[in-house]
C-alpha cells in the first residue's frame, strides 16, 4: 500500500515539476538572500519529514548546515536559489502541508517599470498596464489604493485594472499599483504611484468629411469634423480635446501637420488623405494614436454623415461652457499646465 502511494505521489510530482512557475503558488513564503527562514508544517502529527521539490529534483531534507528540521519546523540557513522550491511535509499517512519558498529579490533585481495608460478620466474604463521581464515567469498587479483584487495578464500580455476615480473632480490621492512577479526560485514586488490625469492617453478619434468646395483645384477647401473617441468622457466641452491633423498635399505628396482646438476643422488646398490624433486640451495629456488615414473623396459631398448629425444634435452648448470653466478653476493643476 505504502509503496503504491509513494509511486502515485512521485508520479504526480514528476508531472508538476516539468512546468516553470507560470501561475502564483497558492501558498508561498519569502526571505531575502543570505537570511534564515523557518517553515512550519501545519499538522497535529508529531513525526514528520520534509521534502523540497524544485524544477529538477525532489530532495528529502536531512539535517545539514543549511537545513535544520526540528519538530514541525524546518529552518533554512543562508537562503540562496538552491534552497528555494516547494516544501512539503509528510507524516506516515501522507502529505500534511506545503509552502513554496521564494527568494525575495525586490531589493536586488534590476527594476523594471510598470507602464500604465488610461483612455479616459472616468472609472468606466479600466487602466491598461504593461509589466514584463525575462527574469520572471508570472506577474500580477493590483490597485492598492482602491483595495482591488490581483489581476493577471490578458492574452495579449496587458493588465486591465479597475479603479474608482471620479472624472468630475480633481484627484487628491494618487493611484498606487502594486506588482508581484515570480519565477521558480524568486520573487519581486514593486509599486507604481501616479495620478490618473498623468497617464491619460485618449483612444484615437474619428474623422468625418463634411463639405468639399472647389475640389481638385488649389482653392479647394475641406471642412471636416473630428469625432472624440467613444471612451472619452462627456460632456465633451468639459473635457475639451486638442487635435493634430496630418494631411498629404496632392501635387507633391508632401505631408503637413497642424494643431487645432476646435473639432470643426477647415483645410485649404488640394489634399488627398488625412488623419488626426487628439489629446486633452487642458492637461496636455499624451497624444492618442493616429486615426486611420482617410482618403479625401473625388466627388463632392455635402453635409456630415448621419452619425455626426446625431452627435451635433446632442451637444449641449451653453451649459458646457460653464462647466468647462469650472474644470479649469476647480482643478488646480490645470492652471500650471
Ligand atoms: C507544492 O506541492 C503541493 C503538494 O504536492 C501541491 O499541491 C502544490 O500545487 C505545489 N505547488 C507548486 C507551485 O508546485
Ligand atoms: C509604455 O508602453 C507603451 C506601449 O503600450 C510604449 O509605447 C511606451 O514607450 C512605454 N513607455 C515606457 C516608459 O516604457
Amino acid at each position: 500500500m505504502a509503496w503504491l502511494m509513494t509511486f502515485i505521489l512521485l508520479f504526480c510530482l514528476s508531472i508538476l515539476r516539468i512546468s516553470a512557475l507560470n501561475i502564483f503558488p497558492e501558498k508561498f513564503k519569502l526571505a531575502e538572500r543570505g537570511k534564515s527562514v523557518t517553515l512550519t508544517c501545519r499538522t497535529d502529527k508529531d513525526k514528520i519529514t520534509w521534502r523540497r521539490e524544485d524544477t529538477n529534483s525532489i530532495v528529502n531534507i536531512l539535517q545539514s548546515n543549511f537545513e535544520k528540521p526540528s519538530g514541525r519546523d524546518l529552518t533554512l540557513i543562508d537562503l540562496q536559489e538552491d534552497l528555494t522550491g516547494n516544501y512539503t511535509c509528510w507524516s506516515d499517512t501522507g502529505l500534511e502541508d506545503y509552502t513554496y519558498l521564494l527568494l525575495d529579490k525586490s531589493k536586488e533585481a534590476t527594476a523594471f517599470k510598470i507602464n500604465c495608460t488610461a483612455e479616459t478620466f472616468s472609472c468606466t474604463q479600466k487602466i491598461k498596464c504593461a509589466w514584463t521581464s525575462n527574469e520572471f515567469t508570472a506577474f500580477r498587479l493590483r490597485n492598492t489604493r482602491d483595495n482591488g483584487d490581483w489581476v493577471s495578464q490578458s492574452v495579449d500580455g496587458v493588465f486591465f485594472l479597475p479603479h474608482s476615480t471620479n472624472s468630475y473632480s480633481e484627484e487628491s490621492e494618487r493611484l498606487l499599483i502594486t506588482g508581484e512577479a515570480v519565477s521558480t526560485c524568486c520573487y519581486m514586488k514593486t509599486d507604481y504611484s501616479f495620478f490618473l490625469r498623468d497617464i491619460v492617453k485618449p483612444a484615437d478619434p474619428g474623422i468625418s468629411i463634411c463639405t468639399i468646395e472647389n475640389e481638385g483645384s488649389d482653392e479647394q477647401t475641406i471642412e471636416l469634423e473630428v469625432k472624440p473617441p467613444s471612451t472619452w468622457p462627456q460632456p465633451h466641452s468639459f473635457f475639451p480635446l486638442k487635435h493634430e491633423i496630418e494631411y498629404e498635399i496632392r501635387h507633391n505628396g508632401e505631408l503637413k501637420t497642424e494643431e487645432r482646438e476646435s473639432s470643426k476643422i477647415k483645410l485649404e488646398g488640394s489634399i488627398t488623405k488625412l488623419r488626426v490624433r487628439c489629446r486633452d486640451l487642458l492637461l496636455l495629456s499624451q497624444w492618442s494614436e493616429w486615426s486611420k488615414w482617410k482618403n479625401v473623396p473625388k466627388r463632392k459631398k455635402r453635409g456630415c454623415n448621419k452619425e455626426n448629425k446625431v452627435e451635433a444634435n446632442s451637444k449641449p452648448c451653453k451649459e458646457k461652457k460653464n462647466k468647462q470653466k469650472n474644470r479649469q478653476k476647480n482643478w488646480k493643476r490645470l492652471n500650471w499646465a
